[in-house]
């Protein structure tokens, strides 16, 4: 073979081996498999404790769960609280009524809390809505600057029930003993009760607060 020739074929075969690697699409079980083991790995060099899906795991804990399912922007969830209106008095002691509507979510479904927790990736359903289940949490504000402590709170209920048809949860709110400002919100969480995944971070929030003032009569 001529020297010519010789470079001909190097240069074929560079090319080919070349196309041949870039032609392998970019093997998606491969690149489950290593998202996998980089989430494995994460977690053995945490100083945390694996996850056992126990809700006891109070001194925290690392989690190898991945997100799952993560809906369009055409299915991002949100809610409006309707009752009490803002800055509404409530009497003490008397119990009232918490109204919030919904959009693009299916909620009631919650996994287990002391066998699930953190364990399942968040899920969607045939519509493109998150699955999963909404709470409500009361704080007491001490202080218009005084930003609220989340292990200290007044009121708080998972709601692990269906609405409605007309997409409405009326949580009833046993009467609050101490005047004062307070705040209400919603929170909402995919099944397995980790904050839901959305494909986007520019939008508006999923949940909603208000606040409302108890007084004595
Ligand atoms: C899970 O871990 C916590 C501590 O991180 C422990 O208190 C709890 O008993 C464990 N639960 C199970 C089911 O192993
Ligand atoms: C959750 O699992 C625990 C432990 O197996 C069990 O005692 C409890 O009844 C279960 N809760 C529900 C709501 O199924
Ligand atoms: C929790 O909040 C209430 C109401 O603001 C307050 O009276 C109480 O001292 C707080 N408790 C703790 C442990 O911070
Ligand atoms: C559904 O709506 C009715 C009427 O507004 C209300 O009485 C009921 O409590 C609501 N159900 C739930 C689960 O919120």
């Amino acid at each position: 073979m001529s020297n010519l020739n010789k470079y001909i074929v190097f240069y074929i075969v560079l090319i080919l081996t070349i196309c041949s690697v870039y032609a392998i699409p970019n093997n998606l079980n491969k690149r489950h498999d290593s998202d996998e083991t980089k989430c494995n790995d994460f977690c053995q060099k945490s100083k945390l404790p694996p996850a056992n899906f126990s809700s006891e795991q109070l001194t925290g804990f690392c989690s190898s769960t991945v997100l799952g399912e993560v809906p369009s922007t055409d299915h991002l969830a949100s809610i409006l609280i309707t009752k009490p209106s803002y800055g509404e008095i409530i009497q003490c002691n008397k119990e009232f009524i918490l109204e919030f509507k919904f959009v693009n979510f299916q909620p009631g479904a919650a996994s287990n809390l002391s066998l699930d927790f953190d364990r399942y990736p968040q899920s969607i359903n045939e519509d493109g809505n998150i699955i999963g289940h909404y709470h409500v949490s009361i704080q007491k504000i001490p202080s218009p600057n005084a930003v609220p402590d989340p292990k200290n709170y007044t009121f708080f209920t998972p709601i692990n029930y269906s609405p409605n048809a007309t997409e409405t949860y009326q949580v009833p709110i046993p009467g609050l003993t101490e005047e004062g400002m307070y705040r209400a919100c919603t929170y909402t969480t995919a099944e397995s009760h980790q904050c839901i995944n959305l494909p986007t971070g520019d939008r508006g929030p999923i949940d909603d607060c208000i606040r409302f003032k108890v007084e004595k009569d």
